[in-house]
């Protein structure tokens, strides 16, 4: 029997299954460098970055990978030119619409990570939208990291628990890892198994902080605009030859 009859996923051959990530989570840098190689504006940097993303999306739910969160926009890049953050929030709001039938037919669940109040009421809305619809999916949890610091999601999880102590809810001594993990944006999504950062920064930037405690590190000098399946490929085969041991010998 073939794999489509059986519906496993076809991975490549060099690739194990038992092996593989369930969860991926990528820093996706590097969009204006690409453009200005290019004598291009940062803006196709980022629209180019979108086809990057869609492409990493569909392959991880090809290969049978449950989860997959990507870096969007973080709290520090409100700092950029006024022109660069209307034109991102505009993308995202024109994908999202775009790309919504594509994602139920590929069975995808979309979710958002960040503090989402902030963003334009259009954009709330398409993402309220986008994540009431796909909410029933079987199929990948692709969350969406949008103004989304890690530092400041930590924070509003100590005010959350906080009140809730304050209110006589909750003992300070019952606040352990799992209540914690439960005033995350991330709640009810494991822990990336690994982070894949492209365009060669050797830097976290305020993403996913308490959640990546025990997840592999890949970083490529690949601009994210270029990192497509092969590259993935690249990634997952490192990740393959690791030997993760949390802090056990
Ligand atoms: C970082 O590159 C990239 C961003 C700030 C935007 C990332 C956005 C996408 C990949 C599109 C996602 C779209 C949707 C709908 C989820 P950079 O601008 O910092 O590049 P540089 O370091 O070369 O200047």
């Amino acid at each position: 029997m073939t794999a489509q009859q059986t519906e496993l996923p076809v991975l490549p051959s060099d690739l194990k299954r038992e092996l593989l990530p369930r969860h991926v989570a990528v820093i996706c840098d590097g969009n204006g460098r690409w453009a200005r190689h290019r004598g291009l504006p940062r803006i196709m940097g980022h629209k180019q970055g979108v086809n990057a993303l869609k492409e990493i999306l569909r392959t991880c739910n090809d290969w049978g990978i449950e989860a997959l969160t990507a870096y969007a926009f973080s709290t520090e890049n409100w700092k950029r030119p006024v022109e660069e953050v209307d034109f991102l929030m505009t993308l995202f709001q024109v994908v999202l619409r775009q790309e919504l039938r594509e994602m139920m037919k590929e069975n995808v669940r979309v979710k958002f990570a960040g503090n989402l109040k902030a963003l334009p009421a259009a954009l709330q809305e398409q993402i309220q939208n986008a994540m009431e619809e796909t909410q029933n999916n079987r199929g990948i949890k692709f969350t969406i990291a949008t103004n989304y610091g890690g530092r400041q999601e930590i924070l509003s999880a100590c005010r959350a628990i906080a009140q809730q102590v304050e209110a006589g809810l909750l003992k300070p001594s019952e606040i352990d890892e799992e209540v914690f993990e439960r005033h995350l944006y991330t709640a009810g999504i494991d822990d990336p198994d690994l982070l894949i950062r492209t365009s060669g920064e050797m830097r976290i930037s305020n993403f996913l902080l308490w959640q990546i405690a025990y997840t592999e590190i890949y970083v490529t000098d690949t601009l994210w605009p270029d990192f497509d399946r092969n590259q993935l490929h690249k990634a997952l085969s490192s990740y393959q030859q690791r030997e993760r041991r949390f802090g056990k010998i």
